[in-house]
């Protein structure tokens, strides 16, 4: 890549940052900054400006009536109850302060080798799931709830091993979708740095889906997803911190073979958070 090419990318304030200052052909450093260098047009998101208009407001009223509701499949609960593994309640546990509870959220990346069953899960995901009348302790846009939880397993009592399970937030179930593609963790995630990883117990992603919230908010619905997928995984990981799970966010994934053992296809249905837990 040469220098005027850099300036037509508007990029010149990165090469500044990133110190290419002799070649930008040259070295490793400027090879792995030049996979990010996009044309200023691609940043351009076909987002609506506001949702004032009368068709939007109109959008509103119709959740509420039965026709309005058949509109999208956001609103079917969509959770299969038929082979569904159902949750024991969560355990009570006051242990900490909320200002402790935040101290301790930390990413730990050394597990030990603990049980984990069931419970686990659903003390963990209890800062997820649907409370009464279907509330849930994180917001969501429009109430539509376009954001996922899947998660691959390491010898969790009561579930098979090497498997991918969905959370059902309204049923506190969980359901499995398939077997892993490749039996190990280490296909998927980077945990070269994590300490015992064959003592991670899961590895969970979040997975937003476009239809549930895009025929209402257009492009600005990706944004709303992600949003909701950072207030989730702070859930689970305050949940974490409360009930002393060791928890480590990953940005270290492989998306192809992720994708393809969610089957899903990186496109319409995207995974926006990853993370391994354990005790
Ligand atoms: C989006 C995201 C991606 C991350 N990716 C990794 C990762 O791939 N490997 C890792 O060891 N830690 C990863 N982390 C953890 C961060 O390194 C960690 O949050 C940060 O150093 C602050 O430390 P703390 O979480 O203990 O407060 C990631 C965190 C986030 C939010």
């Amino acid at each position: 890549m040469d220098y005027n090419a850099i300036n037509d990318y508007g990029n010149r304030l990165k090469k500044i940052n990133f110190g290419r200052t002799i070649s930008l052909d040259s070295g490793t450093k400027e090879q792995y900054y030049d996979r990010f260098i996009k044309k200023a047009d691609f940043w351009n998101l076909e987002v609506d400006n506001d949702f004032n208009t009368g068709k939007y407001a109109k959008s509103f009223e119709m959740y509420s009536d039965q026709i309005g509701r058949k509109f999208s499949t956001s609103f079917e609960l969509n959770e299969t109850l038929k082979k569904a593994i159902f949750l024991p309640p969560a355990e009570k546990n006051n242990k900490r302060e909320l200002e402790e509870l935040f101290k301790n959220r930390i990413s730990r990346r050394k597990f030990d080798n603990t049980t984990w069953s069931l419970q686990n899960l659903s003390n963990l995901f209890s800062g997820i799931k649907a409370l009464t009348d279907n509330h849930r302790g994180y917001a969501s846009g429009g109430g539509l709830y376009p954001v996922n939880l899947y998660f691959f397993t390491q010898n969790i009592i009561g579930l098979e091993n090497f498997s991918v399970y969905r959370y059902q937030p309204c049923s506190d179930s969980v359901i499995k979708i398939s077997k892993m593609r490749y039996m190990d963790f280490t296909s998927y995630i980077h945990i070269e740095n994590l300490i015992n990883s064959k003592n991670i117990k899961l590895a969970l992603y979040l997975v937003a889906n476009r239809t549930k919230n895009e025929f209402k908010y257009g492009e600005r619905a990706t944004f709303f997803s992600l949003l909701e997928s950072g207030e989730m995984i702070q859930n689970i990981a305050l949940c974490a911190s409360q009930y002393d799970y060791k928890m480590c966010q990953l940005g270290g994934y492989d998306i192809e073979k992720s994708n393809e053992t969610l089957n899903i296809d990186g496109i319409t249905s995207f995974i926006t958070a990853c993370a391994v837990l354990g005790g």
